[in-house]
């Protein structure tokens, strides 16, 4: 794992979105695991930028979100498939032909999950996969007690996730219970990810994920597994973790970080 500590949110969002945008010029056939939630709005609004200033160009990559809503329709302005269109989808010139999430509204779930895994086997898997992280430590939809090889499949929400998201739908009780999300197998299997967690309220999760033993009740702890993990934070996410200072030289001093310092 490699941690980037930024000076506020505005930054780390803008060093995840350049991260982004230098692997899909390096491969426009990017396969991209994309997530959605508030902390993701602002690296959409950089990549919508880079798109409309540099010419970043969508058109030949795929994206896989992690999760969707279960018995929403797409049109719903809560559903993760609207969240994309307003924030990213409709702004860049990908194709939504090559534009995956999991059907929420699939007769046969599990038979959904499946075809979703398979779908991904099928472009030769993640390449990069964008992650946020939950008060209680989620990755995707993966609350705790997630196997830590679990595949995509159907979770039922905790209450802790049903509070954090139930302003959006005005009320907990207007929130659906259960959402179809890639499991943390699925996520340890992309060649890259990206974490990224900004604010106070994400600080102590962020030192459990990162500094904290690996446990199926914190799934981002399962990252540490990972062979290519970065992990972005601002300053306040940052200030519980112990080990700051040696994040920063890390960044300051690895050659791999030149052109984002
Ligand atoms: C959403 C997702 C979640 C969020 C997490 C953080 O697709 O996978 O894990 O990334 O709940 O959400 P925010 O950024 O709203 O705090």
């Amino acid at each position: 794992m490699e941690v980037i500590i930024q000076p506020n949110q505005e930054a780390a969002a803008g060093l995840a979105a350049r991260i982004v945008a230098r692997e899909l010029r390096s491969n426009p056939n990017l396969v991209l695991g994309l997530a959605t939630g508030q902390t993701m709005e602002r690296v959409y609004r950089h990549l919508v930028r880079l798109h409309q200033d540099e010419k970043l160009d969508f058109s030949l990559c795929r994206t896989f979100n992690l999760d969707e809503y279960v018995g929403l329709f797409p049109s719903d302005p809560n559903s993760y498939r609207h969240y994309m269109e307003h924030h990213l989808f409709r702004h860049v010139n990908v194709d939504r032909r090559n534009t995956y999430l999991p059907n929420g509204l699939a007769t046969d779930l599990d038979e959904e999950c499946r075809r979703y895994e398979a779908t991904i086997e099928r472009f030769g898997g993640i390449d990069l996969q964008l992650l946020g992280i939950g008060k209680a430590g989620h990755i995707g939809f993966n609350e705790p007690l997630s196997a830590l090889r679990s595949r995509t499949r159907v979770k039922a929400l905790t209450p802790t996730t049903l509070r954090q998201n139930a302003p959006l739908f005005g009320g907990e009780d207007k929130m659906p219970r259960r959402a179809i999300t890639m499991g943390v197998g699925t996520i340890l299997e992309c060649r890259r990810c990206l974490l990224l967690a900004t604010g106070s309220s994400k600080a102590e999760v962020v030192a459990k994920a990162v500094e904290g033993p690996i446990t199926s009740m914190i799934s981002a702890t399962a990252l540490q597994l990972h062979r290519r993990c970065t992990v972005i934070v601002d300053e306040d996410a940052a200030s519980k973790l112990a080990e700051r200072d040696y994040y920063r030289w890390i960044f300051a001093n690895e050659p791999e970080w030149e052109e984002y310092r």
